[in-house]
């Protein structure tokens, strides 16, 4: 059962406020001064394929101890308890919230409304499995009779950002087929994609949960004109498009057979969807045995979070850790930094996993909150970022909380450029923490033959005071196991974050308004006429827009 308990009323919550009286001063420099097993100490590792070191945090063990307290008076355990037997936990949408059934590998049963839903998740993975075989061995054929060269999806949001994530971050595993995806409402990305494929030669996957998303549609149905326009025959659909969707209905009146579509269910979360049909492309672009390897470490990272104590759970401790930064410390912001090209897509993933789910000001009681929810996520990979945005964590007014991920083995081993860029890697949160102090200036001016007299007025502006919290993720390499099981990791991290927030992480209302106005205008686009409908702002930039267009 989901608890509703105001975090800021639990005696833990007290606890952590006077905690962080004594805290707010306190420096990494300071704790790893006092403690030589610290490093050891605030380590943890997950089956020889990911260590995470959160030793360069403004945590002791007294902190950690009363943020589990807090956790536990959340009623984080009954949570999980609630998540992974099937209960409505979405409660403003009345759904279960299953993403774990789709990677339950165990196939231990899990029901929903008295039904068994691991069968049709069997199913559907067995039709994936069929099709991917027949796509990639060539044996499906277009409307001229050649084979598929490039798939393109169609989706957007949680119908986009998983498959392309992933995707991209497992290139090294792909095969010879050319993946594609479009998903803004702007023409300029399905006409930049068109332009690179044949239609005899391509596959579309229509990717949306509910088959009524305005963009998606838009650009399925400006893919199917471009089709039929070369092939002239109705026919040549059901050879080049699939739908990935809980819908029947609508992809039925879209045309297509539902013979080509893959199913999924309304108790997964489109930002949770990667690991349903919604990750179609993912297969195509790496087969069916690296996508179960996807799903297997995943699964494992759900019985650790299930099973493990709050000490050892790598979700809950990396989920503490943040909301101690986020709620006591004033944070707003969160960057994951992956000093890995492949994983270049990894937190826009999250920034939707993270901010769709967890950007909420209303609690569980549908009462607005008294402290601050979930935190604004963003990123780049290393060592781009390093050029770009870094000299604000690293001396700015703001209190970043920095992830860093890295592989140790590289999938492209070229001279030293791995080695280089794990340099990095380590270099950037030990200059974090640790800073460097004025008499360490000094001593570079003194050793490079300057007078101290000459450079007083410098000395300032090369100071890093340090103190700055990072967590580091090293994963052994980035394999389908192994990233299945970090983007778990993130999952849970959100889950136990909103459930300590109480407040409903799995409905995504706030996106609706935008949505509405918007069919509202368009049809005010339709003609020249001046328009007074709106708000003052609105009008004119409405009004500015016809006279130029
Ligand atoms: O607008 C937000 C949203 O509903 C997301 O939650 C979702 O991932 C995305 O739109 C796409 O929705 P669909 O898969 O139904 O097209």
């Amino acid at each position: 059962m989901l608890k509703n308990v105001d975090p800021t009323k639990t005696a833990a919550w007290q606890e952590l406020q006077s905690h962080f009286e004594q805290m707010q001063d306190c420096t990494i420099q300071s704790l790893f001064a006092k403690d030589s097993d610290r490093a050891n100490k605030f380590t943890l590792t997950f089956n020889d394929q990911i260590f995470i070191d959160y030793s360069k945090n403004r945590i002791t063990e007294t902190t950690l101890e009363k943020l589990r307290a807090l956790a536990t008076q959340s009623g984080l355990r009954e949570a999980i308890q609630a998540m992974f037997s099937g209960e409505k936990i979405n409660r403003t949408e009345d759904r279960a919230v299953l993403h774990i059934a789709l990677r339950n590998l165990s196939n231990t049963p899990i029901s929903v409304d008295g039904k068994n839903v691991m069968d049709d998740v069997n199913a559907v993975l067995a039709k994936m499995e069929t099709f991917s075989h027949r796509i990639i061995s060539g044996e499906w054929k277009g409307f001229t009779g050649k084979a598929i060269t490039d798939i393109v999806n169609i989706g957007i949001g949680g119908s986009d950002l998983g498959p392309f994530m992933v995707t991209e971050a497992l290139r090294p595993y792909k095969n010879h087929l050319n993946m594609h995806f479009v998903s803004n409402i702007d023409g300029t990305q399905i006409v930049e994609t068109l332009k690179k494929v044949n239609p005899e030669t391509t596959l579309f996957l229509i990717a949306s949960k509910t088959f009524t998303t305005q963009e998606t549609m838009t650009n399925a149905q400006s893919a199917r004109e471009w089709l039929l326009d070369i092939a002239k025959d109705e026919t040549a659909v059901a050879k080049h498009f699939v739908a990935l969707s809980t819908n029947t209905k609508e992809v039925e009146k879209f045309g297509i057979d539902t013979a080509n579509m893959f199913e999924f269910w309304d108790w997964v979360g489109g930002r949770y969807s990667l690991w349903s049909a919604i990750g179609l492309s993912i297969v195509l672009s790496i087969g069916f045995d690296n996508f179960k390897q996807l799903l297997a470490g995943a699964h494992d990272i759900d019985k650790h979070f299930c099973e493990t104590s709050f000490e050892k759970n790598i979700p809950v401790t990396l989920a503490l850790i943040n909301l101690w930064y986020n709620n006591f410390f004033g944070a707003e912001t969160e960057a994951i930094l992956p000093y890995d090209q492949y994983m270049h897509r990894f937190a826009a993933y999250f920034q939707q996993g993270n901010m769709e789910s967890n950007g909420k000001y209303v609690d569980r009681n549908g009462q607005k909150v008294s402290y601050t929810t979930g935190p604004i996520i963003w990123g780049e990979p290393g060592t781009n970022g390093q050029h770009a945005f870094y000299q604000l964590i690293h001396q700015g007014t703001k209190l970043i909380p920095c992830d860093f991920i890295a592989p140790a083995i590289s999938h492209n081993p070229l001279g030293d450029h791995h080695q280089k860029l794990l340099s990095n890697f380590f270099a950037q949160t030990e200059a974090l923490a640790f800073g460097k102090n004025e008499a360490v200036v000094e001593q570079e001016f003194t050793a490079a033959g300057k007078n101290l007299d000459d450079v007083q007025t410098i000395i300032p502006f090369k100071v890093f005071e340090g103190n700055r919290p990072t967590n580091s993720i090293l994963l052994k390499e980035i394999t389908p196991y192994a990233l299945g099981a970090l983007i778990a990791i993130y999952e849970h991290k959100i889950f136990t974050q909103g459930v300590i927030w109480n407040i409903f992480s799995f409905d995504q209302w706030g996106v609706e308004l935008g949505k509405q106005l918007a069919g509202r205008i368009l049809p005010e686009l339709e003609n020249d006429n001046p328009i007074t409908t709106h708000d003052s702002s609105t009008n004119n930039l409405i009004n500015r827009y016809k006279s130029w267009r």
